[in-house]
Order: C-alpha cells, then sequence, then structure tokens
C-alpha cells in the first residue's frame, strides 16, 4: 500500500470501526507485509493418556474395524480430511517418563511400565517410535516428537535422534533396519522436554536453560535431517520464563513452547462440567478462552525484545478447554464430552493464532482422541466428530495462506459482571485469491450484523458455512452424532461493494469471498 492508500485506509477504518444502525462495520485490507499463517498451527496432540492412544488410534489385534496393523482408519480418514498438518507425540506428562527403547523391536518382548502420570495404568509399549511414525506417514502429517529431560539423560536423546534421522551406519541405525526402516525418518520438529517447570522436572528457569543447551548441543543435525529444536516454554503467564529463555538460548532455538488451557471456572479444583453450565459459566469460560490474547501478545512482546526479526516460533503445543471428567469415567484419562461452547472456543483461539503468524508458527490442540478438548470420541468401534473437529474442518481453509489485516470494533456480550466481545475473526487470502473469514458470534442471545468492506482487495462473490446450535451445551452423542455440524450458511446479502453477514447467536461461519 502507498501512503495515500494507507492514509484513507486508517480515515476508512475510523469512519467505519462504529457500530451503526446495529450494524458491526468490518474493514479487510491486505496488509503490508502481511505473513503467512502456518499450516501447523492446525497442529494436534496425542498423549499416552486415557484412552487417546489405547482404545483410541490404537486398537486390539483382533478388532473388527478397518485398520492397517493395529491403527484405526477411521480416524485416520477423519484427520485427513481437516488436513491435520503434524502430531505430537508421546506427551506431555508422559514424555518426561517415556523411555524410547522400550517401544521399539519385537512388540512380545517390550518391557511394560506404569502410566504414574495417568491413572496408574499398564502401559505395554506397544504403540512406540515405528508405530506412531506409520501414523504419521498414513496421516500425510509431520510428526513432532517431545523428548524426555525430567528423567531421561542426554545420550538417551542423542541416541533416539540418530536413530530417527541418520543415514550413516552405526549400532543405534543397525539396530533400526533390524527393526524393519532403512531410510531415516528426518524427524523435524523435537521438543526439548515438557513442562521442564511442572511435570517435566519440576526445574527453574536458570537451571532448565543450562538443560536445555547441553541437550540442544547434542541432538544433532543429521545428513539432510536438520532439527527443528523447541525448548520447554512458559506456563500461561510465567513471562520470566521466556525473558531468561530467550535471553540465554535464543539462538539455540527453533521454538519455545507456551501451554495455556481454559478451565470454565478457573478453579483447577473444581474446573467445571463440559456439558451442564449456566449463561454465566458459559460467558466465564469465554473469557478465559479469550486470555490467550493476552498472552500470545505478551510473551511475543518479550520474545521480539531479543529476536526481533521473529526467527524464534511461539508454539501454542498444548492448548483447549479443561473440564471435569464425565462422571463415571477415571479420573486419571481426562474424558470430557465436547460441546457447542468448545466449538467457539476452538473458533476463537485459532482466530487469535491466525492473528498472530508472524511469531505463533506451529500450535496443538488437546487433544486429539478422547481427551480433553477433543475432536475425536469412540466408544468401541464407534466414532464421533465433536463440534470442535468441524471448526478445523471449516478453518483448514486458512492453511498456508496470507494473512490479511482486519479492522472493527465489536459489540459487547454482557452476562452480569462478565463481559466480553461478541464477535472474532480473522481473515486470509489463499494461493488461488480465494478470500476467508472465520467469524465467531460469541452471544449467547443475540444475533450481530456485520458490514464488510474490502479495501484493496477484488471480489465479486461469496458464500459461506454455518456451525450452530441452539443452546451452548448442546453436543454430539453417539445416538445423535450429526446434532452439531457444518450446513451452508444463508446469511450472506450483497450490497454495493460490501458483503452483509447475519451471523446467529453462538455460531462460527467461515466464509468464501472469490474474484
Ligand atoms: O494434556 C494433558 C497434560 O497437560 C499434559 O500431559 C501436560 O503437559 C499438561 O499439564
Amino acid at each position: 500500500m502507498n501512503t495515500l492508500q494507507r492514509l484513507s485506509c486508517l480515515l476508512l477504518t475510523a469512519l467505519l470501526s462504529v457500530a451503526v444502525f446495529g450494524q458491526t462495520k468490518m474493514l479487510i485490507t491486505s496488509g503490508n507485509a502481511s505473513p503467512t499463517i502456518s499450516r501447523h498451527i492446525y497442529g494436534h496432540f496425542s498423549e499416552h493418556l486415557g484412552r487417546c492412544i489405547y482404545d483410541g488410534f490404537w486398537v486390539s489385534d483382533t478388532s473388527t474395524l478397518p485398520r492397517k496393523d493395529r491403527i484405526r482408519l477411521d480416524i485416520v480418514e477423519a484427520l485427513k480430511k481437516i488436513k491435520v498438518p503434524n502430531l505430537r507425540w508421546p506427551g506431555g506428562c508422559f514424555a518426561d517418563e517415556y523411555h524410547w527403547r522400550d517401544g521399539i523391536g519385537p512388540r512380545k518382548e517390550r518391557p511394560k511400565m506404569v502410566n504414574t502420570n495417568w491413572g496408574g495404568v499398564s502401559e505395554d509399549n506397544s504403540f512406540g517410535t515405528h508405530e506412531f511414525l506409520e501414523l504419521c506417514t498414513l496421516l500425510n502429517c509431520e510428526p513432532y516428537i517431545a523428548g524426555n529431560v525430567g528423567s531421561g539423560t542426554v545420550e538417551e536423546m542423542a541416541k533416539w535422534v540418530e536413530y530417527l534421522n541418520s543415514d550413516a551406519q552405526s549400532t543405534i541405525t543397525d539396530l533400526r533396519k533390524q527393526n524393519g526402516r532403512n531410510e531415516p525418518w528426518r524427524v523435524k520438529l523435537w521438543g526439548v522436554g515438557n513442562e521442564s517447570w511442572g511435570c517435566g522436572g519440576n526445574m527453574t528457569v536458570d537451571y532448565y536453560v543450562n538443560e536445555y543447551k547441553r541437550y540442544a548441543t547434542y541432538t544433532r543435525n543429521y545428513r539432510n535431517a536438520p532439527l527443528y529444536r523447541i525448548a520447554s516454554g512458559a506456563n500461561s503467564g510465567d513471562y520470566n520464563w521466556t525473558d531468561v529463555l530467550m535471553k540465554n538460548a535464543a539462538d539455540r532455538m527453533w521454538g519455545l513452547t507456551l501451554h495455556y488451557y481454559t478451565v470454565p471456572t478457573g478453579n483447577w479444583g473444581a474446573k467445571g462440567s463440559a456439558t451442564s453450565f449456566t449463561e454465566k459459566e458459559y460467558a466465564t469460560t469465554m473469557k478465559n478462552c479469550l486470555y490467550m490474547e493476552e498472552l500470545v501478545t505478551r510473551h511475543s512482546t518479550i520474545m521480539d525484545k531479543y529476536d526481533p526479526g521473529k526467527k524464534v516460533a511461539l508454539v501454542v503445543d498444548e492448548w483447549g478447554v479443561w473440564t471435569d471428567v464425565e462422571p463415571g469415567t477415571n479420573p486419571g484419562f481426562l474424558y470430557q464430552q465436547n460441546s457447542m461452547r468448545d466449538a467457539l472456543i476452538a473458533g476463537v483461539t485459532l482466530n487469535i493464532f491466525n492473528n498472530h503468524a508472524e511469531r505463533v508458527r506451529v500450535a496443538n490442540l488437546a487433544q486429539t482422541v478422547n481427551v480433553l478438548q477433543s475432536i475425536i470420541l469412540t466408544k468401541g468401534n464407534q466414532m464421533l466428530l465433536t463440534p470442535t473437529y468441524h471448526v478445523f474442518d471449516l478453518y483448514k481453509v486458512h492453511q498456508d495462506a496470507k494473512l490479511l489485516s482486519i479492522n472493527f470494533t465489536s459489540p459487547d456480550y454482557i452476562v452480569d459482571n462478565v463481559k466480553i466481545p461478541a464477535i472474532s475473526a480473522s481473515a486470509s487470502k489463499d494461493s488461488t485469491g480465494a478470500i476467508h473469514i472465520s467469524l465467531v458470534n460469541m452471544d449467547a442471545n443475540k444475533a450481530v450484523t456485520i458490514s464488510t468492506s474490502l479495501f484493496d482487495l477484488q471480489w465479486n462473490k461469496a458464500q459461506g458455512q454455518i456451525i450452530t446450535s441452539d443452546k451452548f451445551t448442546d453436543i454430539n452423542t453417539f445416538e445423535k452424532p450429526d446434532l452439531i455440524k457444518p450446513q451452508p450458511f444463508n446469511g450472506i446479502r450483497i450490497e454495493q461493494n460490501k458483503v452483509l453477514v447475519t451471523l446467529p447467536k453462538l455460531s462460527v461461519v467461515v466464509l468464501e469471498i472469490k474474484p
């Protein structure tokens, strides 16, 4: 944009950013040097926790389901449809107690361990390195492996990387070949520990930063296999953790993580139900979810101080809503249902990540199947797609598209003393020139009409899809799996050079606007 265009754009924004006649004015422009939205923002997470791997992805060897080895193929097909770009594994807390050598070789000979983090159940290690990488191959996605810093050694992690990535001959690469894999997998995304401030070793940041440097040194780049080392980052608002790591090790890392979970009540002792809550609790949950905006902004500002060129990625590799478990289920398995509220949380959070695409380049929803904010739930041979799944389906159009700049002032949604903006939005332009605008209306009672002007963008026709339901507590069940699913959106009107959209209460809409 030249100076004149920028000035008129600013003027237009000022004029348009007020709600007039009940309409919210929105201005979308191509922006200046806008970043690409990395597809890896749409990543997922699969931990050895509850029924995510075992009785989730990985079924019994007598299962009658379509499967490759023991990998459930209906899950694979569903994940391919939403273009899962990367999958994080084996944890989470589990990663810092996982010893990779236990999970290779003949399955019957693999040692068994107690999964002390998650329910104290027996882990038979039948799903290990080869099985995980086979799953990623079937999904056509990047593996993202978290290595063990908490209870492992530098040597153990270094050898795992050699086993995975080296094409030279050595005892360890011979072992890989003996286990059926000649070529290295060349895994790129590599986490150096998980939550090192907590379940990953209860370390101070000053201690971890030195550990990080040691591990980062000996996890080598092998031929044609550069490692993207990702340091274990902050627990939500621990800005000092980010500061110390960036100050001391920014030049040795590809990424730095951030973990933040939306807890409905804000109280970890009584988090709130996944399916039964009042409007006040719903509004509070959305407010807690919107806190991600502040977290990403403030961590990014600290990162900018040491890395103005934005080389280091902010990797939000655990996010989502964390509620009380479903009544009657194992408390250590973290199984929760997924409601219309979850869909709104996913829409809002993904909009935040899109809008911070210059720094947030990987993110992983916790967790893919049967754990926390799942996109898939299973019961025996049955499988259902949750409302959150459908949001990822609609939002996949943003993957690797150019972020567009978006200006608007949202009307408020107020419940008692809880006040939040009703609308969340982000927009991008893909390689074919199609523009996609994702809009969330969090208001539980009112529709909102938005009048969208596209300033310096070519467009001609508009269409859209919507995910909505009457109540924020509505869920898909095994009896009614399609209660909440994408529908064609008929709330679009074209008026002169504007696109008018009426977003029903509690809705996620993705518009496609084409030249
Ligand atoms: O996702 C569940 C757990 O939450 C993970 O294992 C851990 O990293 C986090 O505390």
